[in-house]
């Protein structure tokens, strides 16, 4: 498998203030035989995640997102304009593949239309060249929050970080739905190596075993003690 995790203002949008101050991570994830990749979530400088893909000889055959959030899809950042998916389907138009909940948010953060995404239901797959990929519904720090499970590696978005997890009062934001999509994430079999939306802890990833066992949000065992802990 193909796959490179990039952390913005240092290995992309290298002297953008925002995106050096957001350090949010973008994915890049193919088949190494057929050449094909995604991208996942390419804010700040997508004409950089292309360049890097076609440095690797790698085709764009599509956009993964996380959520609608603009430091992960472009949009407007509290009066600072982010570059985006709007930017990238301007140079390479490929399919966007979106959770069918966070449709809607994701075109009025970007200004995308309805045409330009691929809706998806939980525990769709899709696959890139022969690489299958599967998409886990995870609402909770939005209400279509998705994560991916590709060989061995759970890349969470802002639904679950190496400490914490992503924030629950932003609009569409949920506690009790994240109480659920974390259990869910925990019980994911194989130990995958998680891959987050943000480098928030010293480490950039960790294995699901190890986030268990060191992250907080793990401390609850009840939907209340959740609610009391992080609500
Ligand atoms: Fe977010």
């Amino acid at each position: 498998m193909y796959f490179r995790q990039l952390l913005s203002g240092r290995d992309f949008a290298v002297g953008d203030p925002v995106a050096t101050q957001m350090v949010n991570f973008s994915y890049l994830i193919g088949d190494e035989d057929t050449r094909q990749a995604v991208v996942v979530d390419p804010a700040y400088a997508p004409e950089e995640l292309l360049d890097t893909l076609a440095a690797d000889d790698m085709t764009l055959a599509g956009v993964l997102v996380t959520h609608h959030h603009p430091d992960h899809v472009g949009g407007d950042l509290m009066g600072h304009p982010l570059s985006g998916l709007a930017e990238l389907l301007g140079k390479q138009p490929v399919p966007v593949h979106v959770n069918r909940e966070e449709a809607e948010w994701v075109r009025r953060s970007t200004g995308v239309s309805a045409s330009d995404l691929t809706e998806h239901d939980n525990d769709e797959e899709i696959r890139v060249g022969e690489l299958p990929i599967r998409l886990l519904h995870t609402p909770g720090h939005t209400p279509g929050s998705q994560c991916f499970l590709v060989d061995g590696k759970l890349v969470a978005g802002d639904t679950l970080f190496l400490q914490g997890c992503g924030r629950t009062d932003f609009p569409g934001g949920d506690p009790d739905a994240m109480y659920t999509s974390l259990r869910r994430l925990a019980e994911l079999t194989g130990d995958p190596i998680v891959h987050p939306g943000h480098l928030y802890s010293a480490e950039p990833r960790a294995a699901l075993s190890e986030v268990r066992r060191t992250n907080m949000v793990f401390r609850a065992s009840t939907l209340d003690e959740f609610r009391s802990m992080f609500g």
